[in-house]
């Protein structure tokens, strides 16, 4: 059922935890299942330098968001925004149809945390074409 990719990110998931001195939070709830995840972000110099994350979710959830967190860790803000839950369950090899849901709160939490730390300095997320309120997880339509 789960590819040997999403079994050892699942196993062993990588950059869990949280970063106390965040630059950036985000937080969402996948509305199918009631799961949560948060994401924290450390930035510099418009580079997210590191990242780690905290799930209530599901297996599929969990393999989701370690490899969401290491594709984006080094990156600019600009590439981690583009980061789909497509491209993250291609990174895994795929995933069960009924688990594609899991993969959207990683993508999801990421532009939350990005859209944090944009707030706190003082810009409006929108301009960097984050609009939260456009998905909020609930369905699949746009994901898939
Ligand atoms: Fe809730 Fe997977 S069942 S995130």
């Amino acid at each position: 059922m789960y590819s040997d990719k999403v079994m050892d990110h699942f196993t062993n998931p990588r950059n869990v935890g949280e970063i106390p001195d965040a630059d950036g939070v985000g937080e969402v709830g996948n509305e199918k299942c009631g799961d949560i995840m948060r994401i924290y972000l450390k930035i510099d110099n418009n580079v997210i330098t590191d990242v780690k994350f905290k799930t209530y979710g599901c297996g599929a959830a969990v393999a989701t968001s370690s490899m969401a967190t290491e594709l984006i860790k080094g990156k600019p803000l600009e590439e981690a925004l583009k980061l789909t839950n497509k491209a993250v369950v291609e990174a895994l090899d795929g995933l069960p149809p009924v688990k594609i849901h899991c993969s959207v709160l990683a993508e999801e939490a990421i532009k939350a945390a990005i859209a944090d730390y944009l707030t706190k300095k003082g810009l409006d997320p929108k301009l960097f074409g984050i609009d939260l309120k456009a998905c909020t997880g609930c369905c699949d339509s746009c994901h898939e």
